[in-house]
């Protein structure tokens, strides 16, 4: 069988990569080939170089103006985009280049919490400020819209009346390293079942 082929992009820290990166270190049918960043201060460039994975760090006018991206990585023959904490809108020659190829994850329940500006703490924060009594991860394909595509997979946490924004933030964060491996495997197993129809 074809080695399957991941590429990440992330804006952070890159704890998720990281923990990707782990569950799929012994596994010799899937390659996390590349991690693509527009934040050249960014945590996970680090963590990628611990794990030995290339990183390409482009720009605002390189990402949105030409298709290099898109090319590149149609080029390599990639199989699943996942985005992990990476904070720009897809531009849509590329969502359109990949079709239910690209996953992300949102560290709150969408549809509630998601949009333009919703992204790490502000989304805590306004789930405290709204006084939810739980919040959760939703794991999503990529559409044109920021948060809107398909749902794929849902969990959640409780928040506590006395629950400051870092409280919860470190619960949802619980909930991605345990689940958004395992979601990203599960996708990728099923696009070989799409191949082998
Ligand atoms: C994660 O909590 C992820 O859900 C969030 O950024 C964080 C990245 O953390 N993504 C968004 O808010 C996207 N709208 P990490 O760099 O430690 O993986």
């Amino acid at each position: 069988m074809r080695k399957r082929s991941i590429v990440i992009f992330a804006s952070g820290s890159g704890s998720n990569v990281e923990k990707i990166a782990e569950y799929f270190a012994d596994r010799s049918d899937v390659e996390i080939s590349l991690i693509l960043s527009n934040n050249p201060k960014a945590g996970v460039i680090e963590r990628a170089r611990r794990y030995h994975i290339p990183v390409l760090l482009f720009d605002r006018t390189g990402f949105y103006q030409t298709d290099q991206v898109t090319s590149l990585l149609q080029k390599q023959g990639v199989d699943l985009i996942v985005l992990a904490g990476f904070m720009w809108l897809m531009p849509v020659p590329l969502v359109q280049a990949f079709p239910n190829r690209i996953v992300n994850i949102h560290p709150a329940l969408l549809p509630k919490f998601g949009g333009k500006g919703m992204y790490g703490h502000f989304v805590h924060e306004a789930v405290v400020g709204a006084g939810e009594t739980e919040s959760g991860i939703t794991i999503h394909f990529v559409n044109e819209q920021y948060d809107e595509g398909q749902v794929i997979f849902q969990a959640t946490c409780p928040v506590e009346p006395t629950d400051d924004a870092e409280a919860v933030a470190r619960k949802v964060q619980v909930l991605e390293h345990r689940h958004y491996p395992r979601v990203v495997d599960e996708v990728l197993q099923r696009l070989d079942l799409q191949y082998e129809l």
